[in-house]
């Protein structure tokens, strides 16, 4: 199995690569791209996707504690 990455992005989205199965609460498969991202801000249009809607209008910037 390859590695699946989530990059939380700056006052935006989840970014995710990788070979992922996205699916709805009732085991629905999402078509998906090998690189997608995910809304993070609840402001999509298309969600689970990020369209952009949260440019200018989300701020959130999160860091990993370093090890
Ligand atoms: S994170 Fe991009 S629209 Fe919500």
């Amino acid at each position: 199995m390859s590695k699946v990455t989530i990059k939380v992005n700056d006052n935006g989205s989840l970014r995710i690569t990788g070979d992922v199965e996205l699916i709805d609460a009732e085991g629905n498969q999402f078509e998906t791209k090998p690189s997608f991202s995910l809304c993070r801000c609840g402001l999509s249009k298309n969600k689970p996707f990020c369209d952009g809607s949260h440019k200018g209008n989300f701020e959130s910037i999160v860091r990993a504690a370093k090890e």
